[in-house]
């Protein structure tokens, strides 16, 4: 089934010039960039973004950081694309991520963890919805 993603590199991935490491093993595991964009989230983009995390104790954390330097988003096309993209991430946390994934290769720690991807297909289409209009996915 061929679905669509939401994929963002964050302000780690981004000030340590992981952009072309990261995109090309998207492309090199199948998955196509359908949108992309470079951009400086506002506070209220994030805090929007990320709103299902507002009761969360790292919320405000969440948010400073999301919005300390430029991230990439991205729209992603592919095979099974929610779960592909989900399985090149590899976990939340980068030490329990496996062996040769974005988070284990390039993470910090559970906050910089140099990527963002949608949980599940009904997530990926408010994701997607939310950065990109229906013009600019191609
Ligand atoms: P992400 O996939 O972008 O979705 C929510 C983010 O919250 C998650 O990745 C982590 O980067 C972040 N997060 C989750 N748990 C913690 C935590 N305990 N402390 C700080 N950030 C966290």
């Amino acid at each position: 089934m061929i679905q669509k993603t939401l994929s963002i590199v964050k302000p780690d991935g981004v000030k340590r010039n992981l952009i072309g490491k990261i995109v090309a093993m998207f492309e090199d595991k199948g998955l196509k960039i359908a949108a992309m964009e470079m951009k400086l989230l506002s506070k209220k983009e994030a805090e929007g973004f990320y709103v299902v995390h507002k009761e969360r104790p790292f919320f405000g954390e969440l948010v400073d950081y999301m919005t300390s330097g430029p991230v990439v988003v991205m729209a992603l096309e592919g095979e099974n694309a929610v779960l592909r993209n989900r399985e090149i991430m590899g976990a939340t946390d980068p030490a329990k991520a496996d062996a040769g994934t974005i988070r284990k290769l390039y993470g910090v720690n559970v906050g910089e963890n140099t990527v963002h991807g949608s949980d599940s297909p009904e997530n990926a289409a408010i994701e997607i919805g939310y950065f990109f209009p229906s013009s600019k996915i191609f």
